[in-house]
Formats: structure tokens, sequence, C-alpha cells
């Protein structure tokens, strides 16, 4: 195994100094994390943050984004918290990346645990994306600025790699290496979609000190395939219950944002609204189908699709006109019901917005590791309704949801996961179900208010910050 390529904790170079947002972050986010003042010799993680260094500098946040005040004077008593590293594509805008920053804000905000643990981010995984970064709220993008910069001993360090597995060390594509070499103690954070993990993760897994996953589905699906049992531990996810709250937003006016691509633009009476990347996984053909056979246009009813490219070009409007010809659908009588399709960048602070524009939130997926928009809607009171299988079932109930019953499994066709299985959502009872909620609701409403609740009680930020903790604290126990 050649290290070569993942040595090098260089000293420190002061060219970073990180002290001018100390003051600004205390004030906007009341942060609990102490930070080893730059005076100390503590050698800095340099060649893992080159990365978001580099991104820092293109997008000029090596300069302060508000008056700076000068730090805080070190304490020379101070004995230095432990330090956890959390490397995770962080300005990816994919899935792993919502997820690290729910997990980072929530123990940013709530990190009013004993072991007091120092925080440090590293950009590791997926590729960047300007446009995400851009659109995230101001207080978090100064936040990750100054947790790039906290100063951690590597030997003193454990670290969250939280990626796919094929990220961790070594890569099989180029990424910052996770865990670094030399690393106290290394988690790897993941999860999958289909019913098994393959050969090569599994190997990757257990080459890990502990292995977190979201869900009791991942527990078990992990161990199935061959992971050490005494390794997975589940650790659930967060969603922001405070930034997702239905009483804080008006609707965004997706009419006007939406691209009309069936029916007739028009104001409609309910509102259906499904977020996801286009890939088969989320089962865009399964609710194309159902919504098409379920509703004309007489329905009065519109659904969005919220959709951004996964391995494809961006011409939504013309693969769903294409999947429609090609089906075996016909056009009713009355006409289609409408189809929008919004494939302009909605920035991370409009999506609530954008849920509160919605009556129901649907997503009859084939496998989700966790499922973030699903939550998310949940947060925002809305009534959803998701294929009760793999991630889902995590906090999927008849009380807080529609979950939408699998019959039958089906092989995953082609890629890498060819031959694993996944769920096969049925047409018909998404048809029934979407009906149903439209026909209904006041049950809808009553749903979406205990989805909420169940967010709060189960997945909040201080819940889940409490959870991660908790297992730091056993990890603090083991290793001495
Ligand atoms: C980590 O390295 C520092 C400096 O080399 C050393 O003083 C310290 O004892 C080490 N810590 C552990 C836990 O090995
Ligand atoms: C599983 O992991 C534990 C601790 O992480 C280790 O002690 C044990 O030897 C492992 N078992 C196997 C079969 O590798
Ligand atoms: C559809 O619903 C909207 C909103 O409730 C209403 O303004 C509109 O008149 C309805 N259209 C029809 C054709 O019923
Ligand atoms: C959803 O799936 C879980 C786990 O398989 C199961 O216990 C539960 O009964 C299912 N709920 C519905 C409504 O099908």
């Amino acid at each position: 195994m050649n290290s070569n390529n993942q040595q090098n904790t260089t000293p420190r170079n002061s060219t970073l100094k990180s002290s001018y947002i100390l003051s600004i972050l205390i004030i906007l986010i009341a942060i609990s994390i102490s930070f080893i003042p730059p005076q100390t010799n503590h050698t800095k993680i340099q060649h893992l943050k080159s990365t978001i260094s580099k991104i820092s500098q293109i997008l000029g946040f090596n300069r302060p984004i508000l008056n700076p005040n000068p730090s805080p004077p070190p304490n020379p008593n101070s004995t230095p918290n432990p330090c956890l590293l959390w490397m995770a594509p962080f300005i990816s805008g994919g899935g792993y990346c919502s997820e690290a920053w729910s997990y980072i804000l929530a123990l940013t905000h709530h990190n009013n645990h004993p072991n007091n643990l120092r925080l440090t981010i590293a950009q590791h995984g997926d590729s960047e994306n300007v446009y995400y970064w851009n659109g995230l709220p101001v207080e978090v993008r100064t936040l990750a600025y100054d947790l790039v910069n906290t100063q951690c001993r590597l030997n003193e360090t454990i670290v969250v790699c939280h990626s796919e597995p094929g990220a961790w060390y070594p890569p099989l594509f180029e990424t910052t290496p996770c865990p670094p070499r030399n690393s106290r103690f290394a988690i790897g954070r993941t999860m999958f979609e289909t019913d098994r993990v393959n050969a090569e993760h599994v190997k990757r897994c257990n080459a890990m000190d502990m292995v977190w996953v979201p869900t009791e589905f991942h527990v078990s699906s992990f161990v199935k395939s061959g992971v050490n049992a005494s390794k997975v531990v589940k650790v659930v996810q967060a969603v922001d219950t405070e930034f997702f709250d239905p009483d804080r937003y008006a609707p965004l006016d997706v009419l006007s944002l939406g691209n009309l691509v069936l029916g007739s633009r028009s104001k409609s009476s309910f509102v259906f609204l499904s977020v996801f990347k286009w890939e088969y996984r989320k089962g865009w053909d399964v609710l194309l189908q159902s919504y098409l056979k379920e509703f004309d246009s007489l329905d009065n009813v519109s659904l969005f699709l919220l959709t951004n490219p996964y391995h494809s070009d961006s011409n939504f409007g013309n693969k769903i006109v294409e999947f429609v010809e090609d089906s075996a659908l016909e056009k009713p009588v009355n006409g289609w019901a409408s189809v929008y399709v919004i494939d302009s960048h909605i920035a991370q602070v409009d999506f609530p917005k954008l849920y509160k524009a919605a009556d129901a939130f649907v997503l009859p997926s084939r496998g989700e590791g966790w499922g973030r928009p699903i939550v998310e809607a949940m947060a925002m009171s809305l009534p959803v309704i998701a294929t009760n299988w793999s991630g889902p079932t995590e906090y999927l109930t008849e009380e807080n949801s529609y979950p939408l019953t699998v019959d039958r499994m089906s092989e995953v066709m082609d890629g890498p996961f060819k031959g694993h299985l996944w769920a096969e959502p049925s047409v018909d009872k998404l048809r029934f179900l979407m009906r149903h909620v439209m026909d209904n609701r006041e049950e809808g409403k009553r749903k979406g208010e205990k989805a909420r609740k169940d967010m709060l009680d189960k997945f909040s930020p201080e819940i889940v910050a409490r959870i991660v903790s908790d297992q730091i604290q056993r990890v603090l126990d083991r290793i001495g």
C-alpha cells in the first residue's frame, strides 16, 4: 500500500488566519466549540485542506466577510479537547454533502456535551459545485471557512470519512485521502440504496475502526453482506427542523418557475411536488405513469418535478415527452394533467419555500440511503408518499405519512450494482395514494403535523448532536 501521497503534516504556515472570523461566528451562531489559537505549535492538516482552500481562494473566501475583531487571547493552561475531523463532499451539493452539513451544523449549535469536541472539516469525496456553495447561507459559508482552519494533531484526531467507500483510502478515484495517515481512529460514514454491499465496499468498511450507517435497514444489510457486526453502528441523520419550519415561510411562486411539459399552465387547487436527481432509481417513471393515468386536466392538479442531471443532459422536458410517447400511456380525452419541471438552480435558502408551495410530496424511489427531500418535506408538515423500503423505513409510519407498500423486488439492471435487488413500487398503489391524499386533505394535514412532530422528536439537530457526541464518547473511552 503506497502511502507517499498522503503524508506531510506540514507545520502550519500562518498565511491563513482564521481569527478574524471568530467573533463573527460567536455572534452569528453562538457556537460552543473551542479553538486552538494560532500561537500554539499544533500542526495543520494542510494537505487535506488544499481542496477547500483552493475553492476558498477562487470564491474570495480568504478575505474577511465582515469587519474582523481580534481573537481572544489564548489560555496557556487549557488542555486541548479531543478533535473530530469530518471529511465529506461539503461543496458538492449532493446527498452526502447536505447530510454532512446537517451533522456539522448540529454539532456546532448543540455541542454542549461533556466531551467538548473540537471540530474541523475537510473537503473529500465528490466534486465541487460553485452554485451550491454560493447558495449556502452566509453563516454556513463563514463557519466552513473557520472549521477548515481549526488546528488539530492528526495523531489525536478521530476522523469521519463521510462518503461512499470507494472514496476511502486508497481511493478508487482522485480525492483527498481518508482516513489520513496517522489519524487516531477512523470512522466510515456511509449508506447504500440496494439490498446489499458489494465485496469491495465490505472490504473497505472492515478496514475502518467503525462504520456508521443511518438506519436499521443498513445495519442489517451491511452485516448480512459481511461487514463486521461489532463495527457497525446506527447513527441517524438530522433534519434542520428550525430551518425547515412551515411557520417561517411564504410559498415560492412555482408556477412562474416551472417549465410546463404537459397540460396547461394555470393555478391548480392541488400541487404535488417531487425532488430528485434524474436517475432510474428515483422511480420518476413510476411517478409519471401513476400521475398521468390517475389524473387529467379536469382534476385541477399539478405535478412539479425539481430535478437535476445525473450522468445525463438536462433537457428533462424532452425526456418526459419521449417517455410518455414511448409508453403505453394514452392521452386522456380531457387532456393531460399538468406537469412542470423546475430545472433552474434553487438556492438552498429557498428550499423551505419550495416545499411550502406544495400540498403533498411524492417520491416512489426504488431505493434510498436516507431520503433527505422526504424528511425535509416532513419537517415542513407536508403529507408524503414514499416507498416503504430501505432508508425511509427508519422514519415512515402509517401515522406520519403514506408509506407506499412494496410488493416485489426487482433486479438492478445496469451500472456497478447490477444484480443487486431493490424495491419495485407499484403504479396502481401510487395512483391510489395520490388520489387519496388529494381527496382527504384533513387527514393529510394531520399526518403532516405528526410528521413534523416526529422529525422534532427523533431527528432534530439537537437530538442527533447528542447521538453523535455519545458515539464519540464511546470511541474516546475505547482509545483512552
Ligand atoms: C501526537 O504527537 C505529538 C507530537 O509529535 C506528541 O507529543 C503526542 O504525545 C502524540 N499523541 C499521541 C496520542 O500519540
Ligand atoms: C470485528 O471487529 C472487532 C473490533 O472492531 C475485532 O476485535 C474482531 O476481531 C473483528 N472480527 C473479525 C471477524 O474480523
Ligand atoms: C383550480 O383551482 C384554483 C385554485 O383553487 C382555482 O383558482 C381555479 O379556478 C380552479 N380551476 C378550475 C378549472 O376549477
Ligand atoms: C414499512 O416497512 C417496515 C419495515 O419493513 C414494516 O415494519 C412496516 O410495517 C411497513 N409499513 C407499511 C405501511 O407497509
